[in-house]
């Protein structure tokens, strides 16, 4: 393996780093395992050549593609210090997890690098939150990116219209225009549609990528353009993971290592799976997991239409920070978690600890060192710790945080998704049940042609009947 590769660390996932009962694999069940994995790969090469996973093929995209997502970057840069991206779900997650990884969790408090813009993602129109931000915005200043693959997602199109009808009052309907992108399907939706009618350039989300898995389209690009980040590094880290991920054995492609992994700690009870990076940059990374991971995989039927109701819940922790708050839980409590860590080699940034209080022996062993050998050795520590109980984990890990290590683990955590849901045979690119809820919500709000889900929504509420 090329040295500049990510790479997934499985040591305390074998019997060897588990001990007698923790359900560790072996050489040869990963062996046997292959078996399984050769149906899921070819189903996998079958679904690539139809165009069914267009995510695999984002790496690979040539300038035609990329163009017009420069050409809007550097327009709103020209007139605009922030822009704010107005969508959900996967429409929101992936642009928030690169920003934050490179631009750092502490990115809204400092002023961004010169040329590059305050990337701000709107993902809840939750009046409180949402008003606030509107309120504090110098709109003469600030671009929206409006993302909605399917162009009907309530909660973006009513941020856009309260939106729209600010900028149009502050600036005039000219100005409003100007400062709006949006990105959607490249034929349907309303977004298209308004598009057509007044001039505001439309970015396209490709058909067959879904919004969970659409961080390397204009979706995730055009707002990381904006960001400063440079493009090319991440889709070419993207581009030799989608290599690594295409091969066909377990002990060669990370994504069905993964994939087995995770699966087989499932079907052993560990229903949940933990994305704890040790960098509360990659925060947003672990929650971009949590929704892929989730969405694709908690689903109630198989491909064959039986009932299943199976999935893995992810959680969102973060290193060191979550010792001193999940861990307790994850030693000591129900045998039902894997725990999936993320390492970096070099932080890139290191602080020395003096050598202050000789005499205080508690404290003097932390002189001399840096903070990146304290984290380091903590996530050692842990993953330690845990295998001692039995209890497995894996790790990322990543030589620095950059763009192109980042590509690598987007890469890597979409094709074990998609690889996963081939092992239990499930459609992870759907997601039937969120449907109900929001077609529920459409009755409620009036829309026409849901009164039947007005009366049914009727039938169903309790909402206040039982209050104490
Ligand atoms: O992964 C998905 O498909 C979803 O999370 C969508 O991204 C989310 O529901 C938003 O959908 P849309 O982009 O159509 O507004």
């Amino acid at each position: 393996m090329a040295e500049d590769m990510v790479r997934l660390d499985y040591g305390y996932c074998t019997s060897e780093g588990l001990g007698g009962d923790g359900a560790g694999v072996t050489p040869e069940l990963l062996q046997a395992r292959q078996q399984r994995i050769d149906q899921v790969h070819q189903r996998i090469a079958q679904q690539r050549k139809q165009g069914e996973l267009g995510f695999f093929e984002l790496p690979y995209q040539d300038d035609d593609k990329l163009q017009p997502i420069r050409e809007q970057a550097e327009r709103l840069g020209s007139f605009c210090d922030t822009l704010v991206v107005l969508g959900i779900g996967g429409s929101a997650l992936g642009a928030t997890a690169v920003d934050m990884a490179l631009a750092g969790f502490w990115r809204h408090a400092f002023e961004r690098k010169v040329g590059a813009m305050r990337l701000l993602v709107a993902d809840n129109p939750e009046p409180r939150s949402f008003g606030q931000l509107l309120e504090n915005l110098d709109l003469k200043r600030t671009a929206f990116n409006v993302i909605s693959k399917s162009g009907t997602t309530a909660e973006t199109m009513s941020q856009f219209m309260v939106v729209k009808e600010l900028l149009s009052l502050a600036l005039g309907p000219d100005e409003a225009l100007k400062r709006l992108v949006f990105t959607t399907d490249p034929s349907s939706g309303n977004l298209r549609l308004l598009a057509g009618r007044e001039p505001i350039p439309c970015l396209d989300v490709p058909p067959n990528v879904g919004g969970r898995f659409s961080v390397l389209s204009a979706v995730g690009l055009l707002p990381l353009a904006c960001a400063g980040h440079d493009l090319d590094a991440l889709l070419a880290g993207a581009r030799d993971m989608a290599e690594r991920c295409s091969l066909p054995g377990i002990l060669e492609n990370p994504a069905y290592l993964f994939a087995t992994l995770a699966v087989h700690f499932m079907n052993r009870g560990r229903n949940i799976l933990v994305m704890m990076p040790y960098c509360s940059d990659l925060f947003g990374l672990a929650q971009w997991f949590a929704q892929l991971w989730a969405e694709s995989l908690g689903k109630a039927h198989t491909l064959d239409g039986e009932l299943v109701n199976l999935g893995q819940t992810p959680v969102a922790a973060v290193g060191t920070t979550d010792q001193h708050s999940q861990v307790q839980l994850y030693m000591e409590g129900p045998l039902d978690k894997l725990v999936c860590f993320v390492t970096l080699d070099d932080y890139g940034n290191d602080l020395e600890i003096p050598r202050l209080y000789q005499d205080i022996d508690s404290l003097s062993y932390l002189g001399g060192h840096t903070m990146a050998e304290l984290t380091q050795a903590e996530a050692r520590a842990t993953a330690a710790a845990l295998a001692s109980q039995g209890r497995p984990s894996l790790a990322l890990r990543m030589p620095r945080l950059d763009e192109y290590h980042l590509g690598q683990v987007l890469m890597l955590l979409e094709a074990a998704t998609v690889a996963a849901g081939g092992l239990l045979k499930i459609n992870p690119l759907d997601q039937p049940g969120v449907e109900l809820g929001k077609v529920l919500t459409y009755g409620l709000m009036g829309r026409k042609g849901f009164e039947e889900q007005a009366r049914r929504m009727e039938a169903l509420d309790l909402s206040g009947k039982y209050q104490l």
